[in-house]
């Protein structure tokens, strides 16, 4: 049997790899709401603009409200024949409603209506993953604020390099899921153009009101060209950018956790809650969660590149291709919201280690700089030179197997005469991190003012 669409110049059925190659309904079904949404809206504004009768309009209405109560129940048969669920949903709004169902496709095409659904749905990722960050952030916050005063070693190169403070530590995370917030606002702003009524690439003769149908569903404008209106994908694209780089984000923030909560670091301690065991060594408890987030950027860049490939040599205006934009995107979505999610949860619940971090603080000369600077400052020697003394203080203590603070005064005046007891001020982490007072230093002074400054901003 030839297609109840477009049978009309077709005198055979599909293939059935052809049918299997075709269709979208496996996946596109979770796009059943918005598709009834841009439907309900479209039907209103076909009677508003005397397009159709308000009985027929009526119809539509009642009719499509069945059909997404039998979706929202489970009781609709969604039918790989038909394909999508644009001609799921029409094709059952005919059984319930008949003619006038088949007058709701009047002004329009598949091709503004995927756009829009998509769109549409696109559009609640961007709130969802707003709403995951702001939880994020939130979580992040709490510990920062806990642990403004925290001492803690910052690295470079993974070697110990400064004292820094818990709370700044976590602060820079918040400045991360930060500019992520902002990336996925700003996408939400540019995307929120309707394409609906651009029907299947030139627009209509039907006089059809777009603004109207922009309005209800939420669109800032209609789209303006309407070409580009059923070609465009970059708000996908936009969308699995800004996921991309927040799932980075959340990368290096799993594998900080998996390397502070190690026997040798023990800087953290996750809870039971987001922990595993292992089945044959009893004494285990694996950052499982974190790894897992680790992991997730894979597949989220995965898709972000997949879509890139798939619309980069696509002729204006819509292809065939531009169907395997979804599956892309909704993993890539329910990735995202569930590594935002857990990591939520584990940095509420995770505690950090106070004293081994003040401990790993102080070890590793970690306040050398300290010295140096304390040289320039007191003495007046160049900063070079004062590196040079302090190199020099350092090889010495590792050579007796100490930290800066165990050296003896004559210790400190064989590598510099005028050195005077009031050095030894400068060796402790306290001292150091409180000295950081520049403005977005480590000193907790300044990590409560961006606490603060962030709680304005997240409510
Ligand atoms: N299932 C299609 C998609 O996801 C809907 C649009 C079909 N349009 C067309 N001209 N064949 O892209």
């Amino acid at each position: 049997a030839s297609n109840q669409m477009w049978g009309g110049r077709f005198a055979a059925g599909p293939d059935a790899i052809m049918e299997a190659i075709n269709a979208s309904i496996g996946f596109d079904r979770r796009m059943a709401a918005q598709d009834i949404a841009g439907s309900r809206a479209h039907a209103e504004m076909l009677g508003a603009t005397g397009i159709l009768e308000a009985s027929d309009v009526e119809a539509i209405r009642e009719g499509l409200l069945t059909v997404l109560s039998e979706i929202d129940a489970g009781t609709f048969e969604f039918s790989t024949a038909l394909e999508d669920i644009h001609m799921n949903v029409e094709a059952r709004l005919k059984e319930i409603i008949g003619e006038p169902a088949g007058r709701l496709h009047t002004g329009r095409s598949r091709n503004d209506q995927v756009a829009t659904d998509f769109k549409l749905w696109v559009r609640d990722q961007l709130d969802a993953a707003e709403g995951g960050l702001l939880m994020l952030i939130r979580a992040l916050l709490d510990q920062a604020e806990a642990g403004a005063g925290w001492v803690m070693p910052g690295f470079t190169h993974l070697q110990t390099a400064q004292p820094v403070t818990w709370g700044h530590h976590m602060m820079a995370y918040v400045e991360m899921f930060g500019r992520d917030l902002s990336r996925m606002r700003d996408a939400r702003a540019r995307m929120n153009t309707s394409p609906l009524g651009a029907a299947a690439l030139a627009g209509t003769s039907f006089p059809i009101d777009r603004h109207m149908t922009a309005e209800a569903l939420g669109f800032d404008v209609p789209a303006a060209n309407s070409l580009d209106a059923v070609s465009d994908r970059d708000f996908a694209l936009e969308f699995l950018g800004a996921a991309s780089i927040c799932a980075m984000h959340l990368s290096r923030f799993a594998e900080e956790l998996v390397i502070w909560s190690s026997a040798q670091f023990r800087f953290v301690t996750l809870s039971d809650r987001f922990s595993t065991g292992s089945s044959i060594m009893p004494q285990k408890k694996n950052p499982d969660a974190a790894e897992l987030i680790r992991a997730k950027v894979g597949r989220i860049f995965g898709a972000n590149t997949a879509l890139m490939m798939v619309m980069k040599g696509l002729p204006l205006t819509y292809s065939k291709d531009m169907q395997e934009d979804k599956e892309q995107v909704f993993d890539a979505a329910d990735n995202l919201m569930l590594a935002l999610a857990a990591m939520s949860g584990m940095v509420a619940d995770m505690t950090a280690n106070r004293d081994q971090l003040a401990a790993a603080a102080g070890s590793g000369f970690s306040t050398a700089t300290d010295l140096a600077d304390w040289l320039v400052r007191v003495l007046g020697l160049p900063f070079r030179d004062a590196h040079h003394i302090t190199g020099s203080l350092v090889a010495l203590a590792e050579s007796r197997g100490c930290d800066l603070p165990d050296l003896t005064l004559a210790d400190m005046t064989s590598a510099h005469p005028g050195i005077t007891s009031d050095v030894f001020a400068v060796l402790g982490v306290e001292n150091s991190v409180n000295s950081r007072t520049s403005y977005g230093g480590t000193a907790p002074d300044q990590v409560r003012a961006q606490v603060a400054r962030w709680k304005e901003i997240v409510g």
